[in-house]
């Protein structure tokens, strides 16, 4: 392939990329967007693999690792959990940053790669291979430790170690004068003592950063990955000399940064303290979860045909989903009960809080691949004010998002987070197993509320006898 057809390919590839991000931000249009993404993408490696870079004795590697990533890849999609995409995606992300560690070892040690730059144009060549190599450490092990805290290996209570700014401080004032001796080096030789001590320095980076996280917080550090791994790519991009790979990972960064902006919104965390990655200890460490005000009183159980019977006579009711109705797998019958009652007249709308579930638009997906009309499920600002007016609020499978400490309790770890205030409605049923607290590991005093009802089992089960129950 020439290069002014490889280069007419990155262009239409880049322009793919852009129109499936805007797809992806309505979901009406998120399957064009996914489309769009898959055509970019092929034309992508289509265009790099028959490029002017790769010469055909490289084809058979290329075949090769294909075959080996695209088969891992197949058996990941096809065999993963729903609730256990957040993991996959911050091993994803683990991924992106270890290619830009590998890429630069490569770019640097390979004297072709570094051949033609002299003066200024190879300062600037060893500055991107340091760069990227730092940028794809931090990726690297902080989506590994992430990985371990969504997926419940590592526990998720923030690890604060004393005077851990300043250590932080310390770890960027070494990488910044290793990286001087790296620019000055002569050799390959000497410039890799510089290089390996800034990537140990990275990964500790990575690893301190994500740990010191509560576990409330972690949305925030997974759009915040989801922004470096794009930083991570731009950055190989650079160190490869490949245009797209640089407007691809920069169209991710700057799209995950701006996730993160919303996240941090929606958390009520400032943007600069994510960034600084001193967040969502603040609160904790001026009053202990234990230390808060512990909710106190009886709780109401009922069961699916009292359930039942409350929103048979409901007009309003909110359904808010939460990470149990994922996990329990209930969003089918959650739409068929949904069926059922506005057919009988009863305005039935979902509210879904930005950090429900464990990642970015995850009620909304299952909602949609339930077939749930988009028309009917709404964001958090947009239907708290209504909550006086609703009969029935189902809560189902959700926790920390309901938590009216939130409001109530400024020494809670999740105080000032906004809050789905199911409460003012004139009955609350919350469907959960038990009494145990949501991921932030909170209580919650929304349970014990004179208005509100516990219906206790697993959440499709008792969905599914309340559905009887209504047709009964
Ligand atoms: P959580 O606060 O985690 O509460 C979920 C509740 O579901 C649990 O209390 C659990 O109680 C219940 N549950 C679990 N399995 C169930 C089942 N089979 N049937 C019925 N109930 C079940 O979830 P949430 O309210 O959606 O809030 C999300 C939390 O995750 C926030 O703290 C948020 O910060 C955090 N987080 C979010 C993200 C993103 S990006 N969305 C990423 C990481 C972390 P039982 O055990 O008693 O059943």
């Amino acid at each position: 392939m020439s290069t002014s057809l490889a280069t007419v390919s990155y262009i239409g590839a880049t322009i793919l990329f852009i129109l499936s991000l805007g797809g992806l931000s309505n979901q009406e249009t998120s399957r064009r967007g996914n489309l769009y993404g898959m055509i970019g993408m092929a034309l992508a490696v289509l265009a790099t693999v028959f490029g002017p870079q790769v010469s055909s004795a490289g084809y058979g590697w290329i075949i090769g690792a294909m075959l080996v990533g695209g088969s891992i890849g197949l058996y990941a999609a096809r065999t993963v959990q729903m609730t256990q995409m957040p993991e996959l995606v911050a091993l994803m992300h683990s991924m992106v940053g270890l290619a830009a560690m590998l890429v630069g070892y490569a770019t640097f040690i390979d004297p072709q790669a570094s051949a033609g730059f002299t003066g200024a144009a190879k300062a600037i060549h060893e500055m991107e291979i340091y760069i990227g190599v730092f940028i794809g450490a931090v990726t690297f092990s902080g989506s590994i430790i992430a990985f371990g805290k969504l997926s419940g290996r590592i526990g998720g209570s923030p690890l604060l170690l004393p005077g851990r700014h300043w250590m932080n401080l310390t770890g960027l004032l070494v990488v910044i004068w290793f990286g001087r001796a790296f620019l000055n080096a002569h050799s390959i030789e000497e410039a890799m003592v510089p290089i390996a001590v800034m990537t140990v320095v990275a990964l500790l980076f990575g690893i301190h950063m994500v740990m010191a996280i509560g576990g409330a917080d972690m949305p925030v550090v997974v759009s915040m990955l989801n922004s470096y791994s794009g930083w991570a790519a731009a950055a190989t991009g650079f160190m490869l000399s490949n245009d797209l790979l640089i407007v691809v990972g920069a169209l991710v960064g700057s799209s995950g940064a701006i996730l993160s902006y919303i996240m941090c919104n929606a958390m009520n965390r400032s943007f600069i303290s994510v960034i600084a990655g001193g967040f969502g200890t603040t609160s904790v460490a001026k009053k202990p979860a234990g230390d808060a005000a512990q909710p106190a009183g009886e709780v109401t159980p009922v069961n699916a045909t009292e359930t039942a019977e409350l929103l048979r006579e409901a007009k309003n009711v909110v359904i808010v989903p939460g990470y149990g109705m994922a996990v329990a797998q209930a969003q089918h019958t959650v739409f068929e009960i949904t069926k059922y009652l506005r057919e009988k007249g009863v305005n039935v709308r979902f509210g879904i809080h930005p950090v429900a579930g464990r990642m970015p638009g995850h009620m909304n997906v299952l909602l949609a691949e339930a077939k749930v009309p988009y028309d009917i499920v709404f964001e958090m600002d947009e239907l708290n004010a209504d909550f006086p007016d609703t009969d029935v609020a189902m809560v189902i499978g959700a926790n920390d998002i309901v938590n009216p400490a939130a409001q109530d309790d400024p020494g809670s770890p999740i105080a000032g987070m906004p809050v789905l205030e199911v409460w003012k409605a004139k009955t609350s049923i919350v469907m959960k197993r038990s009494m145990a607290s949501g991921y932030a590991g909170v209580d919650n005093p929304l349970f014990y509320k004179d208005n509100n009802r516990m219906l206790f089992g697993d959440a499709k089960k008792m969905l599914d006898e309340v559905l009887t129950a209504l047709k009964a």
